[in-house]
């Protein structure tokens, strides 16, 4: 992991991904630190982003670092017609690590390409979000115990959500069962199923959940992404599909939890919010200790905590 970019969840063998989640619960234990002093990271975001920059630059802050970059690229010269290339050489110039979010599949491995520095993709329009991946893991193995054999739904829009795409990867190495739920529309595309059959990994498809619910152990809700549709008919149809309410709960596992990347529009209703069995605000909070993790990890700290 050393120096290496983090493009996409599978840069990481199953003992990379382990090696994270313990660094994690060391910086869940000790989050304030001065690891990074003297370091700078860049955060680039050509996407909007609440959790993502926000965790990032909590963690850089939290272990003594410097933040720079921009939030929206059009107070960047790229407003000027500066290429991603010119952009990426020249930020690398600046800091020792940057993190970028762009809407283009690919532009990740592309930046990894030119830059002097690792590059951490912090989401590829409808590709990655290898980060958010590391953090569901850590949420996952701290609400079950376990990584191995559960039980994972995954609700809402399979084809254009970069986060179950990058956790059905990460997943692979602990024999799931997934349950794909989703609109005829919106279904997990077949490359990741053709991954799961190579991987004797099973899983099912259904079009509504409340009669399996008591099988989950997580149910790892999304999302329909206005912004990755090219036809509005198409994102109206399938918009309010799945809305999980409190009463639909009842019949779920005890170690059940719900999992959501965030932002919600209306997938989840707030009724839910006050169970036990919601973990989203969590899941959140753990970004910062696996991305502080992420970062020691690449920049190669050793992590000693005073
Ligand atoms: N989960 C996630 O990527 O959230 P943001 O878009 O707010 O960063």
């Amino acid at each position: 992991m050393r120096n290496k970019s983090l493009v996409s969840i599978t840069d990481y063998s199953k003992e990379d991904i382990l090696e994270i989640l313990r660094m994690a619960a060391l910086f869940e234990a000790n989050p304030v630190s001065k690891l990074l002093e003297g370091k700078v990271v860049a955060t680039l975001f050509f996407e909007p982003s609440t959790r993502t920059r926000l965790s990032f630059e909590s963690a850089v802050n939290k272990m003594g670092g410097k933040v720079i970059g921009f939030t929206d690229a059009s107070s960047s010269s790229v407003s000027k017609g500066e290429s991603l290339n010119d952009t990426i050489r020249t930020v690398a110039c600046y800091s020792d690590l940057i993190v970028m979010r762009h809407p283009l599949e690919g532009s990740a491995k592309y930046a990894s390409e030119v830059s002097n520095v690792p590059i951490v993709n912090a989401g590829d329009g409808a590709n990655q979000h290898p980060t958010q991946t590391l953090l569901d893991l850590y949420s996952i193995l701290k609400t079950q115990g376990t990584l191995d054999n559960l039980n994972i739904f995954l609700i809402g829009d399979l084809k254009y959500g970069r986060t179950v795409h990058s956790l059905l990867m990460a997943m692979t190495h602990f024999n799931p069962t997934f349950y794909f739920i989703s609109h005829e529309k919106l279904r997990m595309p077949e490359e990741y199923k053709m991954h799961l059959d190579k991987h004797n990994i099973k899983y099912h498809e259904y079009e509504q959940f409340k009669d399996i619910v008591d099988q989950a152990d997580i149910m790892y809700m999304t999302r329909v992404q206005r912004e990755r549709f090219s036809d509005p008919m198409e994102y109206e149809k399938t918009k309010n599909t799945y809305v999980l309410k409190n009463k639909m709960l009842k019949n779920t596992k005890d170690n059940m939890r719900i999992l959501h990347p965030l932002p919600r529009v209306n997938e989840i209703s707030i009724d839910v919010d006050e169970n036990p069995k919601a973990y989203y605000f969590e899941q959140a909070l753990n970004g910062v200790y696996t991305r502080q993790a992420i970062i020691a990890a690449i920049l190669g700290l050793e992590l000693k905590f005073s």
